[in-house]
């Protein structure tokens, strides 16, 4: 992966829409030469306030490009900006999605009986890899995960920690667990859920155009996490938790909701967030949050734990929990807000999630500059 990349057209430099198509070369901030090869996909990130303007692309083979360059095939659709302007970074992520492992679902061409095909018509049914406790070792590295997860299906994501308790050294195991180098792509539900676990060390991960919270933290007693140099970008309304919908499914689906109670959308829903930190006792180092529908980074601090942990664990009081370390995380392109810390101060049950958010203790809006 590639942050703060330039982006560069060979000819003619003529702002970013060129003429020639197969004859843009992007400028790199890293050496790729020895990973990224003719015929791997990448993405790179929008620079704008729509984050439907990250653009996928195959690499060409290119003799002449040095090993900081790389030539795409066809041409981008949008400008994206390769500068540092004002002293504002506006560099564009720059990731590659192919990896030699690659662990997929597969899919039909249309959506098809009970899922949800009211509000996608593309199958939404695809595979998961879920991870349960009292495991011995487990360190997932540069793995490709497509067309994973399932929007019908409570749970399944591409790559979930189910109630695994500690899994660093407090749990017994002797080096942490940990994912490394993962690409998350085209998902269809979440990116990485970390539910009831704690001290999971995730790092070098993109994840992709998902539907829901992509990195997601579920019952807010999740602690000791470490989300370190990952990328989420192009994540949109799902339909599991309030929070994921927009205002169409927030009005129309009323599972997860208390009884009798109609969300608002305005305040209830329209939150789905790249990363979803619902206890501040984790740590985000060098993360970026390059677009979302709603928010880049949501810190969501429960009084009191949510789900399957609700009266089973002894309470983290996640209000009172000191912030972990948060450092040198960017954020933009995200359509309503790019941090917010909120705190629950009203929880109401549905057998295992809660619905309400109330009480913002500080919504930062969307300053003009959405690099900031
Ligand atoms: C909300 O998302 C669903 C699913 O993608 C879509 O069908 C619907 O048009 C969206 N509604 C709005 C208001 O964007
Ligand atoms: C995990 O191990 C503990 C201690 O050996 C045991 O009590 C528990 O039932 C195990 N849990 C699962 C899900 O296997």
């Amino acid at each position: 992966m590639c942050f703060y990349c330039h982006i560069f057209l060979s000819y003619p430099i003529m702002g970013f829409l060129v003429d020639a198509a197969d004859q843009v070369v992007l400028n790199l901030q890293d050496e790729v030469q020895q990973t990224w090869k003719p015929g791997d996909n990448i993405v790179v990130a929008s620079t704008d306030y729509s984050m439907h303007q990250a653009e996928e692309f195959t690499l060409l083979p290119c003799p002449r490009c040095t090993s900081r360059q790389v030539r795409i095939q066809g041409k981008p659709r949008y400008n994206h900006v390769g500068e540092i302007l004002d002293g504002v970074d506006m560099r564009a992520e720059v990731a590659l999605l192919s990896r030699n492992i690659l662990v997929y679902g597969e899919m039909e061409n249309s959506c098809y009986g009970d899922n949800l095909c009211q509000f996608f018509n593309h199958d939404t049914y695809g595979g998961h890899i879920k991870i349960f406790r009292n495991f011995s070792s487990v360190h997932l590295s540069h793995v490709e995960l497509k067309n994973m997860g399932q929007q019908r299906e409570m749970g399944s994501y591409p790559l979930h920690f189910h109630m695994c308790g500690d899994v660093d050294q407090r749990g017994g195991y002797r080096e942490p667990t940990y994912v490394d180098g993962l690409s998350i792509h085209h998902s269809f539900s979440r990116c990485l859920t970390i539910h009831a676990t704690n001290g999971l060390l995730v790092k070098n991960t993109i994840g992709y155009d998902t539907l829901g919270h992509c990195f997601f933290l579920e019952d807010g007693i999740e602690q000791r996490n470490t989300f370190y140099h990952n990328l989420g970008l192009l994540t949109q309304p799902g339909t599991l938790l309030p929070t994921d919908r927009n205002e169409t499914l927030c009005t129309s689906i009323r599972d997860k909701v208390y009884k009798g109670y109609t969300p608002s959308p305005s305040t209830e829903c329209k939150a789905v967030s790249t990363f979803w930190i619902a206890n501040p006792n984790n740590n985000l180092i060098s993360n970026v949050a390059a677009g979302s529908q709603d928010a880049g980074i949501w810190f969501v601090f429960h009084s009191s734990s949510t789900g399957d942990s609700h009266g089973l664990v002894p309470e983290t009081k996640a209000e009172l929990t000191p912030l972990g370390i948060f450092y040198n995380n960017r954020v933009h392109s995200n359509f309503k807000v790019f941090l917010v810390f909120l705190v629950l101060l009203t929880l109401f049950f549905n057998t295992d999630l809660q619905i309400c958010l109330f009480l913002l203790l500080c919504f930062i809006k969307k300053r003009e500059n959405p690099s900031l």
